[in-house]
């Protein structure tokens, strides 16, 4: 449900690691048999070396073994919501394919979009 993957990536959001931006962000990411795996972006010093939601999400569910996805959510609190950057669109097009993104905010406002509208000629293994 998808209220369920929202309120995941809101709690998730509570855990970011932002002292520098100070933009925290939560992401959910669901796998096919519905378990949900959550991510918050973790930011260095170094600036270069900060981590997204979205790919935290990923690779912890990755490094468990899952392989298929369903859909995730992504939070943080901005009016219009904030979508995945370039390089996690990379990452999840990888792992999930053409997966639902849910966009989200701390105010109920939530969007739908699949992967291949927000990527629409995505790089993979099919050029290799
Ligand atoms: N960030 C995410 O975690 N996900 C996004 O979709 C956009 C940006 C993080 C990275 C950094 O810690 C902070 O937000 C500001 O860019």
């Amino acid at each position: 449900m998808t209220g369920l993957l929202v309120s995941a990536a809101l709690a998730a959001r509570a855990n970011a690691f932002a002292p520098f931006s100070k933009f925290r962000v939560g992401a959910a990411l669901e796998d096919a048999e519905g378990r949900i795996h959550t991510g918050c972006n973790v930011e260095n010093a170094t600036y270069g070396l900060t981590v997204c939601a979205e790919r935290v999400a990923v690779y912890k569910a990755v490094s468990e073994g899952v392989r298929k996805f369903r859909r995730i959510a992504i939070a943080a609190d901005t009016d219009t919501l904030t979508p995945p950057c370039g390089a996690c669109r990379q990452i999840l097009w990888e792992f999930c394919g053409d997966i639902e993104i849910v966009l989200a905010n701390p105010r109920g406002k939530t969007e739908a979009y699949s992967l291949k509208d927000l990527f629409p000629k995505p790089f993979d293994v099919s050029y290799l």
